[in-house]
């Protein structure tokens, strides 16, 4: 309990004078916390006096009740008109610092989209793994011997020069980066137990120029199977079922009597479709053929039991007819606008 104070006029004024300078200099809910302890709540001057009005004397008490009354409903008032104004500049400032600009450009992640092209070879594998073949790759820098002599191109023979290679240095190495996937049809075979059946999605490279129908790197697909018994009709019915799933029930395959070292008989393999872009056509597509008995000695295979068939189809190509693409060149240029337009449904 504190000591009585005496109630005069000039202790009530400096009480209040002390607490409005306090309440007047108060920045923040902060200091204005401080200026209530010091100056209104319980133990200030103020409060105090107030209690002092116990001991005056009743003739006296009424005169100075109003005057300690009305001194603390001053420095109330100033204390609510305060805290109201401190409130307001709080909340502002609040504001504007949790502030959301709805109206900003998103600068973060667009969506990207897949590319056309690995869709699209996503797609035909399916239709194979949907059959029961495997997935099989290899690599893209190659050894010469599986990208030409294993299948069968002689040392000089015309169809070693048919396909335009990249000789990676030093050339002693015998490495090149593969001028097609169908190296991938001896790896099929020297990793594997027979039979055989898979299908061999990949990127290849060629010193082609880079124009609207060629590209120097693009994407084939390679199938090859080799058990007891297979023909040409196993191909056949392989290939119809194929480009129906991928094209349609109108789709049609035509086997055209062509030259490969790696397969005899081959044939190039054309696509027949009544809605590709340039009307209803027949469409040069791909190689096919059975496995050239060497092939399947170069893997240790002895022709006389197995046999075997294969294929080899240029993913580029069936984008263009498929999804009537113009340019080649839109492929490889790394625009997503291009990737877009597709969204899932190649
Ligand atoms: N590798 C050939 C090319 O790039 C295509 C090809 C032809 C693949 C006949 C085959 C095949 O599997 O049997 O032009």
């Amino acid at each position: 309990m504190s000591e009585p104070t005496e109630i005069t006029e000039a202790a009530v004024e400096a009480a209040v004078a002390a607490a409005l300078a306090a309440i007047d200099a108060a920045a923040d809910s902060a200091a204005l916390k401080v200026v209530r302890s010091e100056h209104t709540a319980e133990g200030s001057p103020l409060a105090r006096l107030n209690a002092s009005l116990r001991n005056v004397p009743n003739d006296q008490k009424a005169a100075a009740g109003k005057l300690v009354g009305q001194a603390r409903g001053r420095v109330n008032q100033a204390f609510a008109a305060k805290e109201e104004q401190i409130q307001a500049a709080e909340d502002a400032a609040r504001l504007a610092a949790e502030a959301v600009d709805v109206t900003a450009l998103p600068t973060r992640w667009t969506p990207g989209a897949r590319h056309p092209l690995s869709l699209l070879q996503e797609r035909i594998a399916d239709v194979f793994v949907g059959m029961g073949w495997e997935l099989a790759e290899g690599p893209e820098l190659e050894s010469e011997w599986y990208n030409f002599d294993a299948l069968n191109f002689d040392e000089d023979h015309p169809a070693r020069a048919m396909q335009d290679t990249f000789f990676v240095e030093p050339t002693n190495a015998h490495m090149v980066m593969r001028t097609h996937t169908s190296p991938v049809q001896l790896r099929a075979l020297l990793g594997n137990e027979l039979p055989v059946y898979r299908i061999a999605p990949g990127r290849v490279f060629r010193t082609d120029e880079f124009d609207a129908t060629h590209l120097p790197v693009f994407h084939q697909t390679e199938g090859i199977a080799v058990d007891k018994g297979l023909t040409m009709a196993h191909l056949r019915g392989t290939l119809d079922h194929f480009v129906k799933t991928l094209f349609g029930d109108d789709a049609k395959v035509r086997l055209r009597p062509n030259y490969f070292p790696f397969t005899e008989p081959s044939a190039e393999l054309d696509l027949w479709h009544p809605t590709f872009k340039g009307g209803a056509r027949w469409i040069e597509w791909g190689g096919c053929g059975m496995v050239n008995p060497n092939v399947l000695r170069s893997a240790g295979i002895d022709p006389d039991v197995y046999s075997g068939f294969a294929f080899g189809m240029g993913v580029e190509r069936a984008l263009m007819f498929r999804n009537d693409v113009k340019d080649m060149r839109d492929m490889a240029e790394g625009d997503v606008r291009f990737s877009q337009q597709f969204g899932m449904v190649v």
